[in-house]
């Protein structure tokens, strides 16, 4: 019996040892955290540039590429010690399997999608773009992101804490299933990046000159700066929209960035009402409501109003400016030289009169 129990002690130890080598090299067959869980692993590039090799496993084993290979991705290394790496294609097959479909899973789907919108390679007519450099890619817009329970940032609220994890764990005994599946389902349920990040990501393009240059773009990311949306956001407010909010259909993929030329996209002036009319905004206003202008510039021939009104109130505020300015300054003379005046006769009344008033008995009183 004693060396039943035993056995079956070493095995639970040894179960866990499994599972738990398991789960720290979830995804690395070849053994490549032999290497590369090494912190000092980094050289300077022929580019001068500092790179560093390392791999954070706790960081990886939080991320949604935890259940990947090291060689999903970097599918040309097969081979230990291995040679300099190519570029990841993120469109690439994995071996994990996509439930629903029972298919090899693949990221071509947001591909295509992210072809059809703003940011795709080709025109309207099919013919491809000029400066594709310019245009985005997955690796543009995405580092390796962290998975963002629900509670994490927002603070715990009845019913979707992370307490809801045992739940799960009154069915899904066994493993980390439930951990797993809970922060998988969980951080989709709100943003995973803040509304500060998202404009961040935006900006990295349209705030460059050069890249607005080239493509006749207009400065958005300092117009939307001025509204009181930005304002909220830059003071941590998770409920004022960011650039996703108003240029994707409500529920549709977030790849899905139009122009507001074209008739299904968000910003399109037919569709305005109803983006500003979702449930987490302004759900009853009236459709006046769009004729709120978020990336006004002071462009003559775009915004001739807005151009006029400033160079009004610029005017405005140099007249009355410049007005009081004289006026103090003439009153600072008069107190300098109080008994200046042109005609030199008058000049000596004044002066003759200053005196007599210093001599009046009530000033020396
Ligand atoms: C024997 C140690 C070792 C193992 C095992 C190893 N690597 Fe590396 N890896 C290195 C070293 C050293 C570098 C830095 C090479 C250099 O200086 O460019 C590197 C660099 C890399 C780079 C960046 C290189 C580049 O050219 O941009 C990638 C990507 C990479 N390894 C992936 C992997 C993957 C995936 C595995 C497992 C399949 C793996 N490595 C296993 C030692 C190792
Ligand atoms: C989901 C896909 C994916 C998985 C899984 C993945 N990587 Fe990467 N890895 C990338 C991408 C994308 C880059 C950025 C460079 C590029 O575009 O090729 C990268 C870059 C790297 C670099 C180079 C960093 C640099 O500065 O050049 C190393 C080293 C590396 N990965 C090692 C690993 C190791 C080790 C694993 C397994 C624990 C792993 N990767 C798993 C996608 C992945
Ligand atoms: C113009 C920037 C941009 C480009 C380019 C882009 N994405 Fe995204 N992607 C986003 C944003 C923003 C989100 C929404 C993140 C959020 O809600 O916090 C997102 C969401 C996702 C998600 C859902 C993640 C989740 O946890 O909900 C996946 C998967 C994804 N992108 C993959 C890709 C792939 C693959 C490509 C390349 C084919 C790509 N993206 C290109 C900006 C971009
Ligand atoms: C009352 C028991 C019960 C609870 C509670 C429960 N599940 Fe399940 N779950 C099941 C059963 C049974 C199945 C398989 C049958 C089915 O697909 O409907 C399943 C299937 C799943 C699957 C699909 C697995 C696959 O590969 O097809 C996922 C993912 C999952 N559950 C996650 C969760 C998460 C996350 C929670 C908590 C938020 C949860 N479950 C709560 C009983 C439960
Ligand atoms: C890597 C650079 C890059 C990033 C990041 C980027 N964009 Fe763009 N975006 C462009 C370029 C370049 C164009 C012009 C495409 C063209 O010439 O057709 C564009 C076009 C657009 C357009 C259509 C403009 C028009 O007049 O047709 C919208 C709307 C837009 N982007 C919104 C966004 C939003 C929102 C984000 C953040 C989620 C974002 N972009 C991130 C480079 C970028
Ligand atoms: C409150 C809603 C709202 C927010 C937030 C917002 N936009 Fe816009 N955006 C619009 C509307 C409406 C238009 C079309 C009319 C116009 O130009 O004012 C537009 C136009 C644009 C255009 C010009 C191309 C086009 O489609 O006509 C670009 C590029 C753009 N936005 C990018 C961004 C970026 C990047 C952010 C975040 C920094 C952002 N927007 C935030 C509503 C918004």
């Amino acid at each position: 019996m004693a060396f039943l129990q035993r056995i079956g002690v070493i095995s639970v130890v040894l179960f866990g040892a499994l599972t738990f080598t398991h789960q720290v090299n979830a995804g690395d067959e070849l053994n490549c955290t032999m290497c590369h869980k090494h912190r000092g692993l980094s050289r300077i590039d022929e580019n001068g540039k500092f790179r560093l090799f390392y791999i954070n496993q706790e960081l990886f084993a939080n991320s949604p590429h935890r259940r990947n290979r090291c060689s999903d991705c970097h599918t040309d290394i097969d081979r230990i010690p291995h040679k300099p790496a190519k570029k990841v294609d993120c469109t690439q097959e994995c071996h994990l399997t996509e439930p629903s479909g029972k298919k090899k899973f693949s990221h071509k789907t947001i591909a295509k999608t992210l072809s059809d919108s703003a940011h795709g390679r080709y025109k309207w007519d099919g013919t491809l773009k000029p400066h594709q450099q310019d245009l985005p890619d997955c690796k543009d817009c995405h580092d390796q992101p962290l998975y963002r329970p629900l509670s994490f940032y927002k603070g715990e609220s009845p019913g979707v804490s992370k307490r809801g994890i045992s739940r799960c764990k009154s069915c899904h005994t066994i493993g980390d299933f439930a951990e797993s599946f809970y922060e998988h389902i969980t951080s989709r349920l709100h943003k995973s990046r803040t509304p500060r990040e998202i404009v961040r990501v935006c900006a990295k393009c349209h705030g460059d000159e050069e890249i607005r240059e080239r493509h006749e773009l207009d400065d958005v990311v300092t117009s939307y700066k001025e509204t009181f949306h930005a304002k909220m956001i830059e003071l941590g407010s998770e409920r004022t929209p960011d650039c996703l909010d108003c240029h994707v259909v409500y529920g549709e993929n977030v790849h899905l960035i139009e122009s507001s030329e074209v008739a299904t996209s968000a910003t399109y002036p037919n569709n305005l009402a109803t983006t500003c009319r979702t449930a987490e905004c302004h759900e009853k206003a009236s459709p006046q409501l769009a004729s709120f202008q978020t990336h006004v510039t002071y462009s003559r021939e775009k915004y001739p109003m807005q151009f006029y009104m400033l160079l009004f109130f610029k005017g405005l505020l140099a007249v009355v400016m410049y007005f009081f300015l004289a006026l103090i300054f003439l009153e600072l003379l008069r107190r300098l030289f109080p008994c200046f005046c042109w005609n030199k006769e008058e000049r000596c009344a004044a002066r003759a009169h200053q005196a007599l008033s210093h001599d009046t008995p009530e000033d020396k009183l």
